[in-house]
């Protein structure tokens, strides 16, 4: 009997099926950059095959996909020898599965050593080596097939948080090797740009910093957010001799290479389990994307007393989280009317499970989204959920894209009043051109955001209620809420006695408020909470507000002509004027604000720079904020720059501060200083 005798026939077309996928994909991504399937898809595909091979050794091909480990090496590039192979690592995704691991560490040492483990954030971006020689980068290289790369050092060059010179007591030759990645706000602006401009978006984070790093003139990659985390040591020439994976990573520190502030050494599954936890939570919050942890065990001795299996050390081990991408079906486009009339297309969604939960909805944004995605009802798309809630449609699967599927078009009427849907001019939304009165959508969005929390913050007031507030005509317009009796709302269908008692408690206590919180509530188009602060701030009434042209407006810190604009445009409405005066004779209340002059304003005369990921504050806010202070924000770091404010993956623009010995804050001290100055000015 002959080996592949042993193997029944449906094994076998299933793996000669499994890796013609498998080389597609592989194609599509690395080769195309226009993936079909998401990465959990595709490993799942992989591991499939890998457990048929484990099973029947005799399948063994050293061209199956399951025997590279990346990409293979490109023509274009100068191929690189690995003095060591850049592994990939082991998974787990179960606590039993890290447990079973750490034990086999155990066992492997022997009885009775001491053993601890590294924590890090396993980022999900490009894994990359670079070469330092007498502290000078002589060489970056992709991982390649883990054997052979390629030699991009012409573009990891461009990058400003990598130094091309290493400082302080360096080894005559030192690999370091790490993970080259864009942040996710940098990732997102990009694409906003791209967009604007008409070029190719990026798929996601990683699709755009691989395809940055392969791009043959460096100036294309210049001009791409990449930023970097090292976390391995390579290798080294010399006398140093660290004793483990944290003392290696400091080392780097030291040496002014970037490494992540969120490795910690832990004791035990315990403490990992902890860390696993803790840092899921914050997920969303990093600033980049992250597909898990990697546990390391700590002493160097030890990782090289465990050694390697097929190209996987056994001294590491990735704790994946939930995949953020996966593909969907769209099944329908519905188009939403938000509080100020702009129309929003949703895709309905065959329910898909994405980064932990099931997602049945993606935002669409505006029609020039659909058309630059050129999304038919009844395509497979890619969908991602990262670092923000509202889950996005990335990409379209045009090359499975149904017989039957239908182009989208804008509706005439606006679905929930039946005015006219308009684009104005340039604008790229379009809007339900009845007004907030006439159109209960835009009545009900508005009375949403007036009751949020940043504005009149009504405990105990959610969407459905409003919804049903609305519908029942109990509630036309804001002021109405503090008019509402108990027996109304004791009317309404889910409404218990003591809910509407406390609801009606909170609508009282919601009555005192300030000036910001009041102009924020209107839901002025353009006016978020920090431009309602400066406008407040400016002219210390309401309706010094309302009356304002465009000029006066102009003079408001951060107020261009487009908000200005929109200002006078919304009090030039008899209804929002009126709105006012209701609220004022139900109620209530603002006091005044004392008005100081923009010189007096306590940041008068400050130039602040804001560099890297605000983890809590969008870029946006923070600037608003230190300008309603009286500062100004600029873009780049100069002798007469104030403060740097840096947050994670602040890179080139941190390192001038340095060196010019500016003053450098974390995003917890503005925090502090905002706070504790808006306050002292109301
Ligand atoms: S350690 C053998 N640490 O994950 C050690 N890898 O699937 C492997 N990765 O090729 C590298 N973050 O591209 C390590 N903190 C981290 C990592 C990390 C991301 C990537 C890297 C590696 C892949 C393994």
């Amino acid at each position: 009997m002959t080996a592949t005798e042993a193997i029944p026939e449906s094994v076998l077309g299933r793996v000669v099926l499994l890796r013609d996928q498998l080389n597609h994909h592989l194609h599509r991504y690395h080769v195309l950059d226009a993936p079909e399937i998401a990465d959990a898809e595709y490993d799942a595909l992989f591991d499939e095959l890998l457990a048929i091979e484990a099973e029947y050794p005799q399948l063994y091909s050293e061209s199956s996909p399951t025997q590279r480990v990346g990409a293979p090496a490109l023509d274009q590039f100068e191929k690189v020898q690995h003095a060591r192979p850049m592994l990939s690592l082991d998974k787990a995704t179960t606590p039993e599965e890290l447990a079973q691991w750490m034990q086999r560490c155990r066992n492997r040492l022997g009885d009775g050593e001491p053993l601890t483990f590294t924590c890090e954030p396993k980022i999900d971006g490009v894994a990359v080596a670079l070469i330092y020689e007498h502290g000078e980068l002589t060489l970056a290289a992709t991982r390649g097939d883990g054997n052979e790369g390629e030699n991009i050092s012409a573009n990891v060059k461009t990058i400003g948080s990598i130094p091309l010179r290493l400082t302080g007591d360096v080894p005559p030759r030192v690999e370091v090797r790490g993970e080259i990645y864009i942040p996710l706000e940098q990732f997102e602006r990009f694409n906003a740009s791209a967009v604007a401009r008409g070029d190719k978006p990026m798929v996601n984070p990683r699709n755009g910093a691989a395809g940055s790093l392969r791009q043959l003139d460096s100036k294309i990659t210049a001009a791409r957010p990449l930023t970097m985390f090292c976390y391995s040591l390579g290798g080294s020439e010399g006398d140093w001799q660290p004793e483990s994976q944290q003392e290696v990573l400091e080392t780097f520190a030291t040496w002014g290479l970037r490494t992540n502030p969120a490795l910690e050494a832990v004791a035990d599954l315990d403490d990992c389990l902890d860390y696993i936890g803790r840092l899921e939570q914050r997920r969303d919050a990093l600033g980049y994307e992250i597909d898990g942890v990697v546990i390391k065990v700590n002493s160097l001795h030890q990782q090289q007393a465990l050694g390697a299996v097929t190209r996987k050390p056994r001294w590491a081990i990735a704790y994946k989280f939930a995949a953020q991408e996966a593909t969907s079906v769209v099944e329908q486009v519905d188009f939403q009317v938000g509080r100020t009339g702009a129309i929003t297309p949703v895709a309905r969604l065959q329910p898909t499970f994405v980064g932990g939960v099931t997602v049945t909805n993606a935002t669409l944004h505006n029609m020039d989204e659909i058309a630059r995605l050129d999304l038919h009802i009844g395509d497979r798309v890619m969908i991602r959920r990262a670092g923000d809630v509202i889950p996005q449609v990335a990409s379209v699967v045009l090359s499975q894209r149904p017989g039957d599927a239908r182009p989208i078009d804008l509706p005439h009427c606006c679905p929930a009043c039946g005015s006219a849907i308009a684009r104005e001019g340039e604008e790229v939304v379009a809007r339900c051109t009845g007004s907030r009165d006439f159109c209960p959508a835009q009545r009900k969005e508005g009375l949403k955001h007036f009751v949020s929390r940043l504005a009149f913050d009504v405990d105990g007031l959610g969407d459905k209620l409003i919804d049903q507030l609305v519908d029942n005509a109990l509630v036309s317009n804001p002021a109405d809420l503090f008019t509402l009796s108990r027996d109304q709302l004791v009317s309404l269908e889910r409404m218990g006695e003591k809910s509407a008692d406390n609801l009606l408690a909170s609508l009282e206590s919601s009555k005192h408020t300030t000036l910001p919180r009041l102009v924020y509530a209107l839901g002025i188009r353009e006016v978020g909470e920090a431009t309602a602060a400066g406008l407040a701030r400016y002219f210390g009434g309401i309706e010094p507000i309302v009356q304002a042209d465009l000029m006066s407006l102009e003079q408001v810190p951060d107020v261009g002509p487009v908000v200005a604009q929109s200002i006078v445009e919304f009090f030039s409405q008899e209804d929002q004027r009126s709105l006012v005066t209701k609220l004022h004779e139900a109620g209530v209340t603002w006091p005044a604000i004392e008005v100081v002059a923009q010189e007096k304003l306590p940041l008068a005369g400050q130039t602040w720079v804001l560099t890297g990921t605000l983890e809590t504050l969008s870029r946006n806010v923070a600037k608003q904020r230190l300008v309603a202070l009286g500062a100004k924000v600029a873009g780049s770091v100069s002798a007469k720059t104030t403060v740097v404010v840096a947050g994670p993956g602040a890179g080139s623009k941190l390192e001038k501060a340095q060196t010019l010995g500016i003053e450098v804050r974390t995003e917890a001290e503005l925090l502090t200083l905002l706070e504790s100055r808006e306050n002292s000015e109301q």
